[in-house]
């Protein structure tokens, strides 16, 4: 089928239903939500059998859904309906909620249902649901009303609120004073519970040392010793621990509300001084080492996937850890959420200099890519439980494996962060990689690639269990069985003998010092596209136009 793809943004569902709709041979094009004008112009031009809307914020013009069929994704059960689906469900306890696929029509998430899914609630932030369960629900929910498009035997109903088994309503936007902590009053899952239905946007407004605030990343702590509930009372890993009614909570980031334009960051350093002054506590550092028998796991779940210079530095150190240990294989597991996204471009724009710390912090994960590069005592594999984007693709590819989880997305290029060059040695793994088609293909590709794609490129060694929680268990299995493996001592020594080779035929330095000089241009030469768009991006400034990689009926007309 020819469908259009009428999004907001091309946020991480969308990119999935991409992928999955790319790969079953349908012809896809996107066109973001601009103007009425803009999509009755798309739709002009190709011609689509079927209009879908992964993400909206605002009704389809009745010009287009009155002569397609446009499907809209919803984050709900059947009967929701309101843009503030998941936080609803968050913030009321929901034990199971669900993702609709409905026909666009004038009233906004009330037209007849081509499918429904549900899936069991889980304790996270609503980011972490919505990439999880809603993303896996989303992509079950479309491919069957599809089907059942195209077999034209089924009737789509419209689910009245109120009738025996619809339990959805009708709601409205959530706002700020539904979500408002009380901070005398709210205990620790309460708290825990209201920012999560927040993150990750738009945070829960607050104040931290008196300054307005949105308040995200938090997760339950011991206080040292009892304190008035709302107190800040301590600092540790760039967090903050505050005390509840019957406990306390660790707030990782937050967004200054008293300044415009101002970016989530680490608490540490939206608010320096203040948390500089606090009393310093051991917190539980972001990343943890554990041992499985012969395989060492290196746990780095970073809010977001971005690793800013001190977040690679930290993981350099526990990488020297972890080396120490006597076992045969190293696992790097990323978080649950992401893999990696690369440098931390928040960290980056709210520096005085983001040249020079960009360049600090391209220096410091390419650090992390090398200790990874020059281990030749053990095997190394990444094990992408979750998404991976630009730098964090190539950090997994200087592991001697990449095993990845059914349904992750990579998006393994550079160039849509303003033409970045990109570094992480990957003018040297990339070509090693690649087995079907030219590594310039995959750096020139600026679409997302699913793992099983990715795999037949040869980017990715083995993709399997598909549920969220069964991936990383699986993965420890395999590296335990690896490890103990006959193959185990040739493979190592194909490995060493390989490096050696390589390191004669060419050093890994002269890889780097080429990547870093292409950097040093893009974040100090003449052309600022780089810096023009980190600015947007972390700006999340609205798109004004659709890049031609997305938008394929207007490269028709472009050429
Ligand atoms: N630095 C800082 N924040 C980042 C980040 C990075 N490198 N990559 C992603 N994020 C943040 C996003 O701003 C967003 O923040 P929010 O929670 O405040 O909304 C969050 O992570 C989720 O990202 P989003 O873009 O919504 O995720 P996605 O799954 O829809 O898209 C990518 C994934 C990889 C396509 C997209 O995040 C991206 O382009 N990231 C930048 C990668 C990059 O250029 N890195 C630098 C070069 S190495």
């Amino acid at each position: 089928m020819r469908i259009l793809f009428l999004t907001r943004s091309f946020n991480s569902l969308t990119q999935r239903l991409y992928v999955e709709l790319a790969t079953r041979g349908h012809e896809v094009s996107v066109e973001f939500d601009i103007a009425d004008s803009v999509t009755e112009e798309a739709v002009a031009l190709f011609k689509p059998e079927l209009v879908v809307a992964p993400f909206l914020k605002r009704a389809i013009p009745e010009s287009v859904w009155r002569r397609h069929v446009c499907l809209v994704v919803h984050p709900g059960i059947a009967g929701d309906r309101g843009p503030s689906a998941l936080d609803w469900a968050i913030q009321d306890g929901e034990t199971e909620w669900g993702v609709t696929v409905l026909q666009a029509e004038a009233e906004m998430d009330a037209g007849p249902v081509w499918a429904a899914e549900t899936f069991p609630m889980r304790v996270a932030t609503k980011s972490s649901l919505y990439r999880g369960e809603v993303t896996e629900a989303a992509v079950r929910a479309l491919l069957k009303a599809i089907e059942r498009l195209k077999t034209g035997a089924f009737s789509p109903q419209r689910p009245s609120p109120g009738a025996p088994g619809v339990r959805g309503r009708a709601r409205p936007l959530l706002r700020q004073e539904a979500r408002r902590i009380d901070w005398q009053h709210d205990d620790t899952a309460t708290v825990l519970r209201k920012i999560a239905a927040a993150d990750g946007a738009p945070g829960v407004l607050d104040a931290l040392f008196g300054v307005p605030c949105f308040l995200f990343d938090a997760h339950a702590g011991s206080l040292p010793s009892p304190a008035v509930p709302g107190s800040v009372v301590a600092r540790g890993d760039r967090a903050v621990l505050r005390a509840t009614s019957d406990g306390g909570v660790w707030i990782g980031h937050c967004r200054r509300a008293d300044a415009e334009g101002s970016l989530k960051l680490p608490v540490a350093l939206a608010l320096p001084e203040q948390w500089q002054r606090l009393p310093a506590i051991d917190a539980c550092s972001e990343i943890r080492y554990e041992e499985h028998g012969p395989v060492g796991v290196l746990h780095f779940p970073f809010y977001n996937g971005a690793m800013s210079t001190a977040q690679c530095e930290e993981l350099l150190a526990a990488c020297g850890d972890a080396l120490a240990r006597p076992t045969r294989v190293l696992l790097l597991a990323g978080g649950p959420e992401f893999f990696s996204n690369g440098i931390h471009l928040n960290v980056i724009e709210a520096a005085a200099s983001p040249a020079d710390e960009s360049w600090r912090n391209i220096k410091a994960i390419d650090d992390v890519c090398r200790a990874v590069l020059e281990t030749t005592d053990r095997i190394t594999v990444a094990a992408l439980q979750g998404n991976a984007g630009a730098g964090g693709c190539f950090l997994a590819f200087a592991c001697d494996q990449v095993w990845a989880r059914a349904g992750v997305i990579l998006n393994p290029h550079y160039r849509n962060m303003g033409n970045l060059y990109g570094s992480e040695y990957w003018t040297y793994t990339l070509p090693r990689r690649v087995r079907r088609g030219e590594p310039r293909a995959v750096m020139e590709n600026r679409l997302p690639v699913g793992v099983e794609q990715a795999a037949a490129i040869g980017l990715v060694d083995r993709v399997f269990g598909d549920g969220r929680d069964g991936f990383l268990p699986q993965a420890i299995a395999q590296a335990c069985a690896l490890a103990g493996s006959a193959e185990f001592p040739a493979l190592l020594a194909a490995k060493q003998s390989k490096r050696m080779a390589d390191e004669a035929r060419r050093p890994l330095a002269a890889y780097r010092d080429d990547e870093l000089a292409n950097m040093r241009r893009n974040f100090y030469g003449f052309d600022p596209s780089y810096h023009y768009a980190r600015a947007q991006f972390v700006g999340k400034v609205p798109h004004a136009w659709t890049p031609l990689h997305l938008a394929v009926h207007r490269r028709r007309t472009a050429a």
